[in-house]
């Protein structure tokens, strides 16, 4: 496959940037399911199931923001540009960095809690981190603290990114959605309006 197709260009993001994005967004989707179930449904079949994916989606969420954090670095330089008024831009930019900061913080929070709270971690059935052992308060008690609170920040955060994204697409009509679906489309069409 060339090069171009995988990598990001100022007309659009390549394959890998999107498959991250669009994968990430199904499982944070499902992630968000888990805990409002957790909170309307408590201790009901449903909840029992989606809550018993929390650690393993969120383990994989944490992975998945590591890999595009470091292949977002190596094309930081040749993505499309931030569309719209300058104070726009400067908000997006501000906006996006808030939510790389949050996707990271709050799984890793509730990983180094899972692994020093003496309790071991599995993910997809699989041994991380073996119970037994002291539980360490200086590693579990970030996450007590900011874990839950962070997490629903990000749910906040996350709503006004979909929602800004569509503002983008159907009402300023520009090409920031679009480089995000279609991906790099070259020509006349991909910096200007639609
Ligand atoms: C990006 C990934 C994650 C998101 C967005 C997320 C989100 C949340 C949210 C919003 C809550 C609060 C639920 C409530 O108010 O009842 C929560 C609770 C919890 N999460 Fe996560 N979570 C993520 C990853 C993880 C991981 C990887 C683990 C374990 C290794 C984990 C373990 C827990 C636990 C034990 C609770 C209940 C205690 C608490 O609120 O801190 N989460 N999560």
């Amino acid at each position: 496959m060339a090069k171009s197709t995988l990598a990001d260009s100022r007309f659009g993001y390549g394959l890998v940037s999107r498959t991250l994005h669009w994968t990430m967004a199904l499982l944070f989707v499902w992630q968000f399911v888990t805990v409002f179930l957790s909170a309307v449904a408590e201790d009901t079949a449903i909840e029992r199931f989606f809550w018993g994916t929390h650690y393993s989606v969120g383990f994989t969420l944490w992975v998945l923001v590591l890999l595009r954090g470091a292949w977002g670095l190596s094309q930081l330089k040749q993505r499309p540009p931030h569309e719209g008024p300058p104070l726009l831009q400067r908000a997006a930019t501000l906006g996006h960095l808030v939510l790389y900061l949050l996707m990271v913080i709050v799984p890793t929070l509730a990983i180094l809690r899972a692994a020093n709270n003496g309790r071991g971690l599995r993910v997809y059935g699989i041994e991380l981190v073996a119970p037994g052992g002291e539980a360490n308060p200086a590693l579990t008690a970030p996450a007590n603290l900011l874990h839950g609170f962070l997490g629903w920040t990000l749910f906040v955060l996350i709503a006004g990114h979909i929602a800004m994204a569509l503002w983008h697409g159907l009402v300023r009509r520009d090409a920031t959605l679009r480089h995000m679906t279609r991906g790099p489309e070259r020509g006349p069409r991909s910096l200007r309006s639609v």
